[in-house]
């Protein structure tokens, strides 16, 4: 693995996650693309839980989810999340703070398409975040899914999707022995040039 000089950060932090994105993907753990994704409801309470990262670039992380979820409406009130990814295994950090904003619809229906059938219908089976009252209730609306698209090709639902979350600032965690860790945060400017600055640990 390329050494990352902490000293002499690039102007951009993009280069480096996505080294380290495609590092922590090759590791031999069960979800090396998970990160939890922070938001805030709109009575200011905050509320964290791990989502899978299925895209990266300048714009942006991605994760998909249903759009009426407890997190969906904490995005459109706030407008705003934060995002973690940690590799034990690395002792490596990124943490994310940006603007929300949905996927294309054709990149959404693109994703969707290639999911596991079981899961599409999962997904227009789950009022997710909605109170449930047993797993029975649960299978049996599965099954009416099942029913309803028949051996047709299962569209995405109008209230599940994507969503990107804009690098606004980014920092960079590298562990070391006795907590002598490295650290540099990017912040976007709003002509969306990044100013960089090492931090203490
Ligand atoms: C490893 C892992 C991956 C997950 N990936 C997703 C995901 O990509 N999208 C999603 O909506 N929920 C995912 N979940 C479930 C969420 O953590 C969460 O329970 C769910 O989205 C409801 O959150 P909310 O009520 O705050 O909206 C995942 C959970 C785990 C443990």
């Amino acid at each position: 693995m390329a050494d990352f000089d902490f000293d002499a950060p690039p102007a951009s932090p993009l280069a480096w996650m996505e080294a380290w994105f495609t590092e922590g993907d090759g590791l031999d753990v069960p979800n090396p693309n998970a990160m939890y994704l922070a938001t805030v409801d709109a009575d200011g309470t905050p509320s964290v839980r791990t989502v899978l990262r299925r895209g990266f670039d300048a714009r942006g992380v991605v994760f998909y989810t249903n759009y009426e979820s407890r997190k969906s409406e904490a995005m459109s009130s706030s407008g705003r999340a934060s995002v973690l990814f940690h590799w034990d295994q690395t002792d490596r950090q990124i943490r994310i703070e940006g603007q929300i904003s949905k996927v294309e619809t054709e990149v959404a229906d693109a994703y969707f398409a290639r999911r596991h059938p079981e899961s599409q219908l999962g997904a227009w089976a789950s009022q997710q975040s909605r109170s449930l009252r047993d797993r029975a209730t649960f299978e049996s609306e599965v099954e009416a899914m099942r029913a309803r698209f028949a051996d047709a090709p299962i569209p995405r639902p109008p209230f599940w999707g994507g969503y990107r979350v804009s690098l606004d600032a980014v920092e960079i965690w590298q562990g070391h022995p006795h907590r002598l860790h490295d650290r540099v945060r990017w912040t976007a400017s709003s002509d969306g040039v990044f100013n960089r600055t090492r931090l203490y640990p």
